[in-house]
């Protein structure tokens, strides 16, 4: 067979899209949950990652807080190895169409999908005083990303797949009412997804919003601090260290440790039989440690270079925008809207 140039090898990838809201910083849980499939996913995909700023106002944030929290994020996506000469990266807010697409898409969702939506009712229940449009069409907005650019696959976490139904059940409608306009995507979780739980509830997710800072882990911590939270992680009675539903804690801390060294759970196990607790945890914060270090490195000379983050921030968002003015266009004719 003749040789694929780089134009047709570039059109015969899949599209794979993910985007992340910027609130705190990316956890450990986000990196082996997300980033670092991402990262994997960059050579066999036409991949597109976005900071989901426009998703970040459905909650009152404070605007200089908010501003800083998604350069940071920008940048820790690259420290983390998100390398925008083989994906795109931006932010959301700087590509239109996004919220173009996401108004056409509320002609055609009802509210009583959205209104039943989990993490409506949940965030409506945290955030009583503020149950505001946004919050209830943040779905809507997730299909708009999605659908824009005809992504076939979308990498999310557990707590994110009925919104992923939502926007499928959005597309086959859409197409059904105007024609043929939308891939109908598939969602994927990674099978770490789900998986990376707070370090001192080993019973609930390690999330960014978590109160308690010995909870989660961030990318850009430093070495002692990592460490010293490992050694105070929540473990339970006994003293095997082993992979078992009534071992929480142990059992995810060697699921950290496995996807930090690349390593099977079996073999952590073997690796630290007869081992007690204290030698664990200190091995699993240094393994992380060791590689959150060269990140942290990237970040903080990444940060100080405004000029860089800005013009890739820029040529993320120009060519982001070049690719979904297409399926806007499509859209915007199918419905009977006026183009000249
Ligand atoms: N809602 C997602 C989350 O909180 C972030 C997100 C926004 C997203 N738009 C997206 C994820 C589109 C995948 C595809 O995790």
């Amino acid at each position: 067979m003749a040789e694929l140039t780089n134009e047709t090898e570039k059109s015969a990838k899949k599209v794979c899209l993910s985007g992340i809201q910027p609130t705190g910083t990316v956890t450990l849980g986000n990196y082996l949950g997300a980033v670092q499939n991402w990262q994997n996913m960059q050579n066999d995909f036409n991949s597109i990652f976005f900071i989901a700023d426009l998703h970040a106002l459905t909650v009152r944030r404070d605007p200089s807080e908010l501003k800083q929290t998604s350069l940071s994020f920008f940048a820790q996506l690259l420290a983390c190895g998100i390398n925008p000469e083989k994906s795109m990266l931006y932010f959301q807010s700087q590509v239109h169409e996004h919220a173009e697409l996401a108004w056409i898409l509320n002609c055609n969702t009802y509210v009583g999908e959205t209104s039943r939506m989990t993490q409506f009712k949940d965030k409506s229940a945290k955030h009583a005083d503020n149950i505001n449009m946004g919050l209830m069409d943040y779905p809507v907005l997730m299909a708009a990303d999605i659908l824009l650019f005809q992504s076939d696959l979308v990498p999310v976490g557990i707590d994110q797949k009925q919104h992923l139904e939502l926007t499928r059940d959005i597309a086959i409608r859409f197409n059904n009412l105007y024609g043929e306009t939308f891939k109908v995507p598939e969602g994927y979780i990674p099978p770490m997804g789900a998986k990376i739980c707070s370090l001192q509830d080993p019973t609930v997710k390690m999330s960014k919003s978590d109160p308690n800072p010995k909870a989660t882990i961030s990318v850009i911590e430093d070495e002692a601090s990592i460490i010293k939270k490992f050694k105070s992680a929540v473990t339970d009675s006994g003293s095997e260290i082993v992979m078992r539903e009534d071992k929480p804690g142990v059992s995810n801390l060697i699921t950290i440790y496995a996807a930090i060294e690349g390593k099977t759970p079996a073999q952590v196990e073997a690796e630290f039989a007869g081992q007690g607790y204290g030698t664990f945890k200190l091995a699993v914060g240094e393994a992380v440690a060791a590689k959150f270090k060269p990140i942290k490195e990237d970040y903080e000379r990444l940060l100080k270079d405004k000029t860089f983050i800005e013009n890739t921030a820029k040529g993320g968002a120009e060519y982001a925008s070049y690719i979904a003015q297409k399926t806007l266009k499509k859209v915007k004719k199918k419905v009977g809207l006026i183009s000249f």
